[in-house]
């Protein structure tokens, strides 16, 4: 199986120009002008952007939170990824408190095995940390390729640990070769607050905004890079909202420490005032909450600056029967919202096509960091010969209107309800399959492979 993308301008993150590629099975085996081969297929690119399939390293599918599932699994969410230009999700699986690493990996295993379209990895996220998942800590790197173990400074009482289990983690993890990422927030003040909230009778979506104030996560940001820098492990913070949070890695980049930044779509793009509205706001309960305008303008200079390496979405969708739930408290609103699908188009949208972000930074923090920061580089997140050939093949200038209505996420309603976005994803490349063309569906749940990744150390 051969195919032949004709005459696309290839973006990666360092370079811009007019060539061909030909895909041989799986992978890349050739890249330049004129390419004399004869394909089982030929698609012509004159005109279209040629970029690295989108990696998404924050979604949550089929995951069980606040009292219900997030609303995707994994085939109707990682088809939705695939329509919008992601070829490789990295997923969170949670530990249950008083259970080892090892049960959770089998219950997503069980949950994504024979169901995904796009490639796929985890994340353990350890939430108990004790001597028993200190020696699980090795073996996932080493036997299973999960390199990454993500914590929560909050959620008290389901997935928070403390600051003694985070430092032993720490040593562990940089013992063996893997990275920490964390929800930065701090738990105590956020259950403080939300209780308080909830005893005065404070109980609309609002109040979730209210209690999760940016002080709350810059400090909680600023402890975690400094356990991080005592114990010398590979750090990176998830789905950063705000100046402060930014402003802390800054500080830690002064003492030359290297904490990697994720921000999410939705934190450049819309703000608190959406929390104004009702019971409405619920569509966008999410932890940590939308912030202010100045928090969008930071993280836009944080990418610029290279502080903010990547841009996910922090998929975790609930339909609004789901959302209903917290109708009368909000702290019962499950937390989260949908984002898979629309990320790269309003990604080049808002960043590209209004000057925020250079077309090569937008495949840098879409995919090619994601890629480097988790042990993936160069298999994936580049346009190279030898690489997998995920390719997207994009046109910046066809407008559409982003809807529930037309999109593939398996939730009723849309954060973006309405938004006129310019730039579509025409045809993807999937291992050199054509999974994604004109809006339709190519591949079977089953043809996404779990992806190994590579022992991290910080450096990229
Ligand atoms: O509100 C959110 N972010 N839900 C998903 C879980 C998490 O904290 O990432
Ligand atoms: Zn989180
Ligand atoms: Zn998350």
């Amino acid at each position: 199986m051969s195919t032949l993308i004709k005459n696309g301008r290839i973006i990666t993150a360092g370079e811009d120009f007019v060539a061909d590629i030909f895909v041989e099975g799986e992978a890349i085996s050739a890249i330049g002008k004129s390419l004399p081969m004869h394909a089982d297929t030929t698609i012509d690119a004159k005109g279209k952007l040629v970029l690295p399939g989108g990696i998404d390293p924050h979604v949550h599918l089929d995951m069980p939170f606040m009292g219900t599932f997030s609303s995707d699994d994994y085939t109707s969410g990682t088809s939705a990824a695939l329509f919008g230009g992601t070829t490789m999700v990295i997923d969170f699986v949670l530990q249950t408190q008083g259970k080892s690493l090892y049960n959770a990996l089998e219950t997503w295993q069980g949950r994504s095995n024979g169901k995904a379209l796009c490639d796929y990895s985890f994340h353990m996220a350890v939430t108990d940390f004790n001597e028993n998942t200190k020696a699980e800590i090795a073996k996932m790197i080493n036997n299973e390729g999960i390199t990454s173990f993500k914590t929560f400074m909050a959620y008290k009482g389901s997935l928070m640990i403390d600051d003694r289990q985070m430092v032993g983690l720490m040593q562990e993890v940089k013992k063996q070769g893997g990275m920490v990422t964390v929800h930065a927030t701090n738990g105590d003040m956020i259950d403080f607050l939300v209780q308080k909230n909830r005893a005065e009778g404070n109980l609309a979506p609002l109040f979730h905004y209210l209690s999760q104030p940016e002080i709350t996560e810059s400090e909680a940001s600023g402890r975690f890079a400094d356990m991080a820098y005592y114990t010398g492990v590979p750090a990176y913070i998830v789905h950063m909202t705000c100046e402060g949070a930014l402003n802390q890695v800054r500080s830690a980049a002064r003492r030359n420490q290297k904490v990697f930044a994720e921000t999410c779509i939705q934190y450049l793009l819309l703000d608190a005032s959406l929390y104004e509205q009702n019971f409405d706001g619920a569509k966008w309960v999410m932890s940590p909450p939308l912030r202010q305008k100045k928090d969008q303008e930071a993280l836009w200079g944080g990418i610029n600056q290279g502080t903010v390496q990547i841009v996910a979405t922090d998929h975790c969708p609930f339909k609004w029967e789901q959302k209903l739930m917290g109708k009368s408290d909000f702290s019962k609103i499950p937390n989260g919202m949908p984002g898979i699908e629309p990320r790269m188009e309003l990604l080049f949208s808002e960043g590209v096509n209004k000057g925020r972000i250079s077309l090569n930074k937008f495949v840098e923090v879409s995919s090619t960091n994601a890629a480097k920061i988790f042990g993936m580089f160069p298999k994936k997140g580049s346009i190279a010969v030898g690489s997998d050939a995920d390719i997207v093949i994009f046109d910046p200038n066809e407008e559409h209107t982003l809807s529930a209505k037309t999109h593939h996420m398996n939730v009723d309603y849309s954060g973006y309800e309405g938004w006129k976005v310019k730039g579509k994803v025409k045809t993807v490349l999937m291992r050199g399959q054509v999974a994604v063309d004109d809006n339709s569906m190519k591949v079977k749940p089953g043809y996404g492979k779990f992806v190994k990744r590579n022992k991290v150390n910080g450096i990229v």
